[in-house]
């Protein structure tokens, strides 16, 4: 007897230790800093077909438009609830010529795109074009200002022409070319990538040239300086250091990191992988968190009331492109894998709010990591959309810090956390983004949530039959916004099984 009681206290003790192994508590009375709705930002960059093809057709397409503006992309990006949109890139800012893409259409000069594709630029959507898409789309501009090739009077002037209400040379041109009111916008990036393709730069004299930009570009609300790529800390400590001895020239510096199945020089395909490359994956974008920490410790150092934004305003997978198509239009397609590596970096910005300021994934449509797909008049919309739309609910809302205790996801002798999550609180509602990145297993996570009286729930998921599924043109979607079953909470608890490879929205109120 005392053998068997002993086994059953053993068995019950394992049972409870198995069923503890993936937890989430939740602490709501703690909640109080708001996840900016930019961190949901967007890029556009007139490469491959970004812009051409993606979202402006011209008034003259047989593809249903709004000025140019393609209907179906418009629509999407509005129920997808796009807050921002940042323009005109990426390298090809540092090359653009703004006054080239204002004024008659038939007047505007053509160029050579000369990063990508060596493609002929029309200018056929220039500084009105962008602006009044915005409009269309309910989403704040951010405009990158070229200081790789570019003057300081040219970005001071298109500053004036954008932004100001007074008369002058810039707004009457302005004016005459349609607009009479200034546009609100906000958010100026002044220059891109600078220790690369933005002009090769050492950190030093980057510094210097940004602080000469921004103290020229008054009207500019909130100037974000091009901080490092990945991991070099060095360039954020001297860009900090240089630029915040002038703060009013700063309010945000940003970050670029991109993800991949291997590496940059192998970065493999967007479909048609296997596990390895599914795992890979996983484990890279957790390379984010590690960034934002430690450069938010360099941050604080030179801004220790955490005054400046960190702007991670490029992130996304970075695959080879499609068979058969151009090299230099970085087309590539976009499955489940996304959509939960995505959510892994969103968990990420959202739990990181109180320096990420705005995040913005490369690109919208057609490039890279895009949520919009376009084939001549067809569209589709990715993994990625969804997720957008999914995590939408987090966009203005309030952080609830959490506490996450989650099992391995192992794969050939290495290992990652199997969960990631993240919460928020609006009008009264606790939104729980959870993914689980083991494609083989369902996991029950058991959560607590504390500081709120809970009653029921519902909730939402991304997930398909295989790692790889991707939607295809003219063809049903296999990645999609489905219901998910949520019990109700009691006392605070609740079990959730999250299915294997998939992401999950739960929200209680
Ligand atoms: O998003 C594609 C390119 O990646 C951008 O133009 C550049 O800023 C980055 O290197």
């Amino acid at each position: 007897m005392k053998k068997f009681t002993w086994s059953l206290f053993t068995l019950v003790f394992l049972m409870l230790s198995v069923t503890a192994q993936n937890t989430l508590t939740l602490h709501v009375d703690q909640a109080e800093t708001k996840i900016n709705k930019e961190v949901y930002g967007h890029f556009a960059e007139h490469l491959g077909r970004c812009i051409y093809g993606g979202i402006f057709v011209g008034e003259d397409s047989p593809i249903p438009n709004t000025r140019g503006f393609r209907n179906d992309v418009i629509d999407a990006l509005k129920e997808m609830q796009i807050p921002l949109l940042r323009w005109p890139g990426g390298c090809f800012a540092d090359t653009y010529h703004w006054k080239d893409g204002v004024g008659p259409r038939e007047n505007r000069p053509s160029i050579v795109n000369t990063h990508w594709g060596g493609v002929t630029e029309d200018n056929s959507f220039g500084t009105h074009e962008f602006l009044d898409f915005c409009e269309l789309i309910d989403a704040m501009p951010y405009i990158n200002i070229n200081v790789g090739s570019g003057t300081v009077q040219e970005a001071a002037e298109w500053v004036e022409y954008v932004t100001s209400s007074n008369e002058s040379p810039m707004t009457d041109w302005r004016k005459k070319n349609g607009r009479e009111d200034p546009w609100e916008v906000k958010y100026w990036g002044i220059g891109n990538e600078n220790w690369g393709c933005g002009g090769h730069m050492t950190p030093e004299y980057y510094a210097d040239l940004y602080n000469r930009f921004a103290t020229y570009c008054g009207g500019a609300k909130y100037k974000i300086v091009g901080g490092p790529n990945v991991a070099d800390y060095n360039w954020m400590k001297v860009v900090m250091e240089k630029t915040m001895r002038y703060p009013w020239l700063v309010q945000g510096v940003s970050l670029h990191n991109y993800s991949f199945a291997h590496s940059w020089e192998v970065k493999g395909n967007a479909t048609g992988f296997d596990e390895a490359e599914w795992f890979s994956n996983m484990n890279d974008v957790r390379r984010m968190e590690v960034l934002i920490k430690r450069h938010t410790a360099i941050m604080d150092q030179y801004d220790p009331n955490n005054r400046v934004g960190l702007i991670v305003d490029e992130w996304g997978n970075w695959f080879n492109v499609e068979k058969g198509t151009n090299p230099g239009f970085l087309f590539q397609q976009n499955t489940l894998r996304d959509a939960v590596s995505g959510s892994i970096t969103m968990n990420t910005f959202n739990n990181n709010a109180h320096r990420v300021k705005m995040a913005n994934i490369a690109q919208m449509v057609n490039v890279l990591q895009a949520v919009i797909l376009t084939n001549d008049e067809k569209m589709v919309k990715t993994p990625t959309y969804y997720l957008f739309k999914m995590y939408r609910v987090h966009q203005d809302a309030t952080l609830i810090p959490s506490n996450l205790k989650s099992e391995a996801y192992e794969f050939e002798g290495q290992q990652i956390p199997a969960l990631s999550s993240s919460a928020s609180i609006k009008d009264g509602v606790v939104s729980i983004s959870l993914s689980n990145a083991n494609p083989n297993k369902e996991i029950k996570v058991e959560l607590t949530i504390t500081g709120q009286d809970l009653k029921s729930g519902t909730g939402q998921i991304i997930t398909a039959q295989n790692i790889n599924d991707f939607n295809d043109f003219g063809q049903e979607e296999k990645v999609t916004l489905k219901d998910f079953k949520v019990p109700a909470p009691k006392n605070g608890k609740l079990s959730v099984a999250i299915p294997a490879h998939s992401v999950v929205l739960v929200q209680l109120k």
